[in-house]
């Protein structure tokens, strides 16, 4: 595991947009693994800034997201789709058709999540995966307990994460309950994975999955057996940390 400590936000979208330029570089079709949340848009906002004033192209890269609420529609504004629209597709040369978000709408779920699978199998595997973590460990909506094996599949969220996401709905009550999420198996597949950190509220979740066992109960502890993890983490939620990091 490679773990680098930044000073800040900012810090943290450049080192990771650094590290997702290359690996656009590197494939003439690059699949990018894509995560919603607070903590990505510092690098969204990055290569956005990138594509606009230095020309970053993404009309051959192909994305996917780990997850969606079930039982929101695409424009609602708290649909993963309607995140990534407002908040990154919408500002590049991408070609819609080639960002992928599970469909939080589908009639028969399983069916589609075995098709999110094959989307991705077809597409040569994700080349970089990007995660942000829950304050329970979570990746992606891998919710402590999950099988460390999972596909894409239906998920009950936790009580911690409804809480957590509460802040972005009108009320709790809001909040979806059920959500389609790409399996920590197939997090495990991407050849690379990249997670990022920021705030003291995530100092414990980072600590338990550097530092403590390999568990269902902190699912982003996986990571520790990923042959290429790379943590970008934010001094605030280094705190715990006490391996040597990178600075
Ligand atoms: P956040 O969510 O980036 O909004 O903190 C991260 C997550 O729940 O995975």
């Amino acid at each position: 595991m490679r773990i680098i400590v930044v000073p800040d936000k900012e810090a943290m979208g450049k080192r990771a947009a650094d590290l997702v330029q290359a690996e656009m570089e590197k494939h003439a079709n690059p699949v990018i693994g894509l995560a919603t949340g607070s903590t990505p848009l510092p690098l969204y906002q990055e290569l956005v800034r990138r594509h606009k004033e230095e020309g970053l192209d993404f009309s051959t890269t192909i994305t996917f997201n780990l997850d969606e609420y079930v039982g929101l529609t695409p424009d609602h504004d708290q649909s993963y789709r309607y995140f990534m629209d407002q908040n990154l597709f919408n500002h590049l040369n991408i070609v819609k058709k080639n960002t992928h978000v599970p469909d939080g709408l589908a009639e028969d779920i399983e069916a589609f999540c075995e098709e999110y699978e094959s989307m991705i199998d077809d597409c040569g595997g994700i080349d970089m995966q990007v995660l942000g973590i829950g304050s329970n460990g979570h990746i992606g909506f891998n919710e402590p307990g999950s099988s460390l094996g999972s596909l894409t599949r239906i998920k009950t969220l936790t009580d911690e994460t409804i809480n957590d996401n509460a802040r972005f709905f009108d009320k709790r009550e809001d909040v979806p309950t059920l959500a389609i999420t790409m399996g920590i198996g197939t997090i495990l597949h991407a050849r690379k994975c990249i997670l990022l950190a920021s705030g003291a509220n995530k100092a414990a979740a980072i600590k338990a999955a550097c530092e403590g066992p390999v568990t269902a109960m902190c699912p982003a502890s996986i990571l520790q057996i990923h042959r290429y993890e790379t943590l970008i983490v934010t001094e605030d939620a280094a705190t715990e940390l006490t391996i040597r990091v990178e600075r």
